[in-house]
């Protein structure tokens, strides 16, 4: 018997950007069906990482994303940009918004087969099992515009679930949500990850709405990152060694993690809307 292939598998992987080296060192497996996150302070390289994943960036070391180098198979990637709002006052509907991850050109480039004929009953029923499947239904025929944040956000994950992705990469997905579409999303994309055995990787700045879902962490700052599951790597010895200065990892009495010291408040991030804080 062998072993799956991971769906993510990324070795001694270094980065550069405007001229610098954003992070170094950094190693990191996702397995088929896996939830996990990609945490650490702002500024760290985390929307990097995934476009190195997506193969938009070059990185050094060995980087292999579903079998091949990255951005080889990135018709086989569901991918949500980091927070992008729609205009309050447009009109296009949350079911088109849904469609364009059947037949839309994510990345500027076209899909193949994906409008030929006979596929639109295909790609009707996929978009509406999506819809189902994020609990959009109610909301989705309504322009985009006109829909609260968490209602956005289902739809733009059912966007990038439509063409049956075996890797989603999600960046910051929670970011402006209030405490509890943070939790409703994470449970979410927890089902999701079950349900249609599919890959996730989540970038986040607090853990601890999706600490109970997760499978890996990997934990970026200082240039670098340690992989492994949250309790071997959201530790205070772990985040000390990675940090290189004293950090100390608390456990609130209702379980929240709470990371203390170091530059940037690195985990419990607390309130969701402080602003500013994002390289977008
Ligand atoms: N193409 C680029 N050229 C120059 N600097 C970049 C580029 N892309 C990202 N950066 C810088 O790299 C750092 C990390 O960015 P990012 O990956 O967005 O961090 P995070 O997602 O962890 O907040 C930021 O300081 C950002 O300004
Ligand atoms: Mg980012």
């Amino acid at each position: 018997m062998h072993r799956p292939e991971p769906v993510v598998s990324v070795r001694d992987a270094a980065v550069r950007v405007g001229g610098r080296t954003l992070w170094s060192q950094v190693s990191a497996d996702v397995a088929p069906g896996e939830f996990v996150a990609v945490l650490g302070p702002n500024g760290v390289g985390k929307s990097t990482l995934v476009k190195v994943l997506l193969g938009e960036l070059p990185a050094s070391g060995t980087v292999r994303v579903l079998g091949a180098p990255a951005g080889r198979d990135n018709h086989r990637i569901g991918y949500l940009p980091q927070r992008r709002s729609f205009d309050a006052s447009l009109r296009i509907r949350g079911l088109d918004i849904v469609r364009l991850g059947w037949d839309g050109d994510r990345w500027g480039v076209p899909l193949p087969f994906a409008s030929r004929f006979g596929s639109r009953r295909r790609a009707d029923a996929r978009i509406a099992e999506v819809v189902e499947l994020v609990g959009a239904r109610g909301y989705a025929h309504r322009p985009i515009g006109e829909l609260s944040g968490g209602e956005q956000q289902r739809l733009l994950i059912a966007q990038a679930l439509v063409r049956r992705p075996a890797l989603l990469l999600l960046d910051e997905p929670l970011d402006s949500l209030d405490l509890p579409n943070q939790s409703a999303v994470a449970g979410l994309v927890s089902r999701i990850c079950h349900e249609e055995k599919v890959a996730v990787v989540m970038v986040a700045h607090d853990v601890n709405p999706i600490l109970r879902h997760l499978d890996r962490v990997v934990y970026l700052a200082h240039g670098s990152a340690v992989s492994g599951t949250p309790e071997e790597v959201i530790t205070s010895a772990t985040l000390s060694r990675l940090y290189g200065t004293p950090i100390e990892v608390l456990t609130t009495s209702d379980g929240r993690l709470v990371v203390v010291g170091g530059p940037e408040n690195p985990g419990g991030h607390g309130d969701p809307h402080d602003g500013g804080r994002d390289a977008r």
